[in-house]
């Protein structure tokens, strides 16, 4: 590769999860801390970083579709942008990209991004360079102090999976499970809140696991770490996601009835209704002992919403399994939910295990969870008509005095009036939609 000037303006696009979201926003501030600015809407930046997902196939394709546009975008304005490839399709083929796309200089993995500063100063210089060392907790002591935020930030806490579900490349890209120490976490909470955030979203691939030792000494699971972050002034509202129900305590269960700040909702992947397949996806949990789990979480709070993943149309899925799936979908009553036809992944047990199942059978049952789903979601919607609440307001509304914002239960909400993003309004809400409700602003009650 040319050396070529120092980049001025950047973009990071993250695809994925919200631990991708989460490291985007620290690559984005350490370019930041270098001088580095974001390119404006619409401008092509000097460097751009894909921070990508290799979950399922499509998520991985785009990498190359995007690396493609891009390139082709800079040599029509002359201006080679410098590439970066960072997240978990760098993780998984680091050696592929660098030989397929001869247009990326950087690949990094989402254990080494701290090292994106370095690697862009040899990129400058002409050199490609690839970093996919795994040591997590390395990468957040060498991070720089928060920078930016949003009124709902994402704070991961816990990283890396020791589950491995047979299906699943997460355990592979993101390496062996870690927890973030507890004053690191109680810290960079308090710099969040300070910079504006009134909600955080405590993350982690199998976020239930965490453990750390608080500042007594004592040992404390996501429960006590929930337990004192709601005591740090100014944060009205905690959520975490994702957990495994294999994880989940008692401690947690009780947190969700005693802490007003942890916010009613939860994300408790099943994946399947039927036993069979969820032994053979290596799920630890069976159908009943997923509702029973959700049951005890109920009558810890009864307004709980509950939100899941589904994968549809794993090897030796049989019409009758998938039924089981349905089945499992009326007992819950999803507030709302994630599904997916199944995606075979590269060196993972199940790509290898027979009777794969074919794209038609595969989209026909997509489309009948999701409706199953959607016909749920909009149940519960409209059963929060007439709920008074409060709204976190996170940014403008498509016309001229409209804001939108998150109920407790996460629905979007939007509504007409004086307000400002970073507000926690009250409202009462109107109408309901799919995917959103309509709310009046309640007028703020004077003493
Ligand atoms: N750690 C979380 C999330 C993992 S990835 C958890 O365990 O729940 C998010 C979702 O992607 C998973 O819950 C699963 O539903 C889906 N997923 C993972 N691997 C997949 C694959 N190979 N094909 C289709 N969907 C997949
Ligand atoms: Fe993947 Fe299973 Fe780990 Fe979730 S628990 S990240 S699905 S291996
Ligand atoms: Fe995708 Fe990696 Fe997250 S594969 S879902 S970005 S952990």
């Amino acid at each position: 590769m040319k050396a070529t000037t120092p980049p001025k303006t950047y973009r990071v696009k993250s695809f994925g999860c919200q631990m991708n979201v989460y490291d985007g926003e620290r690559m984005a501030e350490m370019l930041g801390a270098r001088g580095i600015v974001p390119a404006p809407e619409g401008e092509d930046a000097d460097l751009v970083v894909l921070n990508t997902c290799h979950i399922r196939e499509k998520a991985a394709e785009k990498v190359y579709s995007d690396i493609g546009r891009i390139s082709k975008a800079g040599a029509a304005a002359g201006k080679q942008p410098l590439i970066a490839v960072a997240g978990c399709v760098a993780q998984a083929e680091s050696e592929e990209i660098m030989a397929r796309a001869p247009a990326v200089s950087m690949v990094v993995g989402p254990q080494a991004y701290h090292r994106l500063p370095d690697m862009l100063d040899r990129a400058v210089l002409g050199e490609r360079a690839t970093d996919t060392d795994m040591p997590a907790i390395a990468k957040f002591a060498a991070l720089p102090p928060r920078r930016r935020t949003a009124p709902a930030s994402f704070l991961t806490v816990q990283e890396g999976c020791d589950k491995f579900c047979t299906y699943c490349v997460v355990p592979y890209t993101r390496g062996a499970e870690i927890s973030r120490p507890y004053s690191d976490l109680v810290t960079e909470a308090r710099k969040l809140v300070e910079a504006g955030a009134k909600e955080i979203t405590l993350l982690g691939q199998n976020v239930s696991a965490w453990s750390g030792e608080n500042e007594h000494g004592h040992t404390v699971g996501l429960a006590g770490l929930i337990r004192d972050l709601a005591k740090v002034d100014g944060l009205a509202r905690i959520r975490y996601t994702t957990s495994h129900p294999a994880d989940m305590d008692d401690a947690l269960i009780a947190a969700h009835g005693e802490i007003d700040a942890l916010m009613p909702f939860l994300h408790l992947p099943v994946q399947a209704g039927s036993d069979r397949v969820l032994k053979a996806m290596n799920r630890s949990h069976t159908a009943d002992s997923y509702l029973r789990l959700l049951e005890r979480f109920r009558a810890a709070r009864p307004d709980l919403a509950l939100s899941g993943d589904f994968i549809v149309g794993f090897p030796g899925e049989t019409e009758a399994e998938f039924e089981e799936t349905l089945a499992l979908v009326d007992a819950v009553g999803y507030a709302q939910a994630f599904s997916f036809k199944y995606s075979p992944r590269p060196g993972t047990p199940a790509a290898a295990m027979d009777g794969q199942v074919p794209k038609e059978v595969m989209d026909d049952r997509l489309q009948r969870l999701q409706a199953a789903l959607n016909r749920d979601q909009l149940a519960f919607n409209q059963r929060s008509v007439g709920r008074r609440c409060e709204v976190l307001v996170e940014r403008k509304g498509k016309h001229p005095g409209q804001w939108l914002g998150k109920t407790p239960w996460l629905q979007s909400a939007w509504f007409e009036g004086a307000a400002a993003i970073g507000d926690l309004v009250q409202v009462d809400l109107v109408e309901a939609g799919p995917n959103s409700l309509s709310a009046r602003l309640r007028e703020p009650v004077t003493a």
